[in-house]
């Protein structure tokens, strides 16, 4: 079994564009090689203007080759909560601008022969319980109060023990990994330039624009755009947003399963099903699942079980051969933030919940508009500066206050070990500490030691061990390091301060 994304097997993280080299200069500055960077890069450089992606690893090595590559119209947060926290011409505009990323996707795979498994197919919503019939048929009047075609059928030929199935026919799945570099290559072709394994450490105000020193040079450009999922550097939008971590087990399968996507409700949560195609032709059934605050759990190799268990009790399958995990980032009030932020050069794209795909092309479409003074229907609903305080309020405040309180246990004093070193077995993490301050530890497979600061150098909240990903995950923002400390994903902008040795374990 790997523990990497199925995506990775056929499309592999590798150098397909030079990092900066020396300083230079753009109209716009892209940071991030995701779906949302390179769509924005796309359609920026397809209207003519000087446009750069700068990447900090591999263009779709993130976020978006780490998702389960299901592209629809439906989102996560549900179409009838949107309706009854805003209204009904709300929800319109959101299925509306996802309908038009969709068609978008569509176009490119077609004009750019992308060859990413797209294959058109059906989302569904499977009832595993009654207590969730309710929900689906609220679901069902919303999605045709907003003219999507959709069914509710009491039965589901796939999931026999299911009581009731919402289905929207017409979506569609990809490789969103091979989809990524195509649409790079597309962007490229466009006059887009990207500059990989170049990381950004900075940002300076200047006269007419922005600073931004990487690790190999600086970029100066007259807009920026974040497209990094959480945007690095924005402190106060972080306390928006909600960082969450879910984790995919895929196994071969041993009997053909139906194409679709397939959403099952379980309590508040639903699971997603749907199979998927390896590097080398083979098929494997993926299931994802199990939400939880980033680092609030050292414990997440349980969550890998219950998966598992999951597809073994319902569907004929081998062993397991691939497992990861997917972050994302849920905004206040149930719809992302994407659009001018700051004094007309700060653009940015977050809080797309689970379902970022289609929100990041979302983002392609609508900051290409804004950048290019167009006026676009959906700028008010996705303004990342809205003030929405009756409806954010609720989530604002659970976040806030579970930010506070992972603070603050950061900061009780440990009961002091004798030796916490020995304490720690092979393979394993822990946070303790040495004359009064507080270290990630980690012992690896041969027994050495790494050591860490334990503080996270975006707020200074202190890091947990991640037993199931071997990382040090931050509980208040999401932002995650390797077991040397190097960063791998989140708002900070920084390594952890790595204490030995340098070198990964
Ligand atoms: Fe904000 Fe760690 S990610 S303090």
């Amino acid at each position: 079994m790997k523990n990497e994304s199925i995506w990775k097997s056929g499309a592999p993280d590798t150098l397909r564009y030079p990092g900066l080299s020396s300083d230079v200069e753009a109209e716009v500055a892209i940071i991030g090689g995701g779906i949302t960077g390179l769509s924005v890069g796309f359609f920026l450089a397809r209207q003519g203007i000087k446009v750069s992606v700068l990447e900090a690893t591999y263009v779709g090595s993130g976020t978006t080759g780490s998702s389960t590559g299901n592209l629809y119209i439906a989102i996560d947060e549900m179409y009838h909560e949107v309706i009854s926290k805003y209204d009904l011409e709300t929800a319109r505009l959101l299925a509306e601008s996802r309908k038009r990323a969709m068609v978008a996707i569509d176009e490119i795979i077609g004009q750019y022969q992308i060859d990413c498994d797209y294959k058109k197919t059906s989302w569904n919503l499977i009832a595993e319980t009654r207590d969730a019939v309710p929900k689906l048929e609220k679901e069902y009047n919303a999605l045709i109060q907003i003219g999507i075609e959709a069914t509710l059928s009491a039965k589901s030929a796939v999931f026999p023990d299911a009581h009731a199935c919402l289905t929207i026919p017409d979506q569609a799945h990809f490789n969103p990994k091979k989809y990524a570099i195509g649409l790079a290559k597309a962007a490229v072709q466009a006059g887009c330039i990207i500059y990989e394994e170049t990381r950004v450490l900075e940002f300076e105000d200047v006269d007419n624009g922005v600073l931004i020193h990487t690790t190999r040079g600086s970029l100066r450009s007259r807009k920026v755009v974040k497209a990094t999922h959480s945007p690095i550097g924005e402190k106060l939008i972080t306390t928006l947003l909600g960082p969450y971590r879910e984790y995919v087990v895929a196994a071969r399968i041993k009997t053909p399963f139906p194409s679709g996507t397939y959403w099952t409700q379980q309590d508040e949560h639903h699971y997603s099903v749907r199979t998927a195609m390896d590097g080398s032709g083979q098929t494997h059934l993926l299931c994802l699942g199990e939400p939880h605050k980033v680092g609030q759990d050292e414990e997440n190799t349980e969550r890998l079980k219950k998966l598992e268990t999951y597809l073994r009790n319902r569907f004929d399958v081998g062993k397991l051969t691939y497992t990861w995990g997917a972050q994302h980032y849920k905004s206040a009030d149930l719809i992302p933030y994407i659009g001018i932020y700051n004094n007309d050069k700060i653009f940015l794209a977050t809080g797309y919940s689970t379902d970022g795909l289609v929100y990041g092309t979302v983002a392609g479409l609508l900051i290409t508009d804004l950048i290019q003074g167009k006026p676009n229907d959906w700028q008010e609903i996705y303004d990342p500066k809205r003030k929405n305080p009756i409806k954010s309020a609720g989530r604002v405040f659970k976040e806030n206050l579970n930010v506070l309180n992972e603070f603050v246990k950061g900061r009780i004093p440990f009961r002091w070990e004798a030796d916490p070193l020995q304490n720690i077995e092979k393979g394993e993490g822990k946070v303790v500490v040495i004359d009064g301050k507080k270290y990630g530890v980690y012992r690896n497979a041969q027994g050495e030691l790494s050591v860490v600061s334990a503080i996270c150098p975006h707020m200074g909240c202190i890091v947990r061990w991640n037993n199931a990903e071997r990382s040090w995950d931050c509980p208040c923002h999401g932002s995650r390091f390797t077991t040397t400390g190097k960063y791998i994903e989140g708002p900070s902008l920084q390594d952890l301060i790595n204490i030995l040795p340098s070198q990964e374990l």
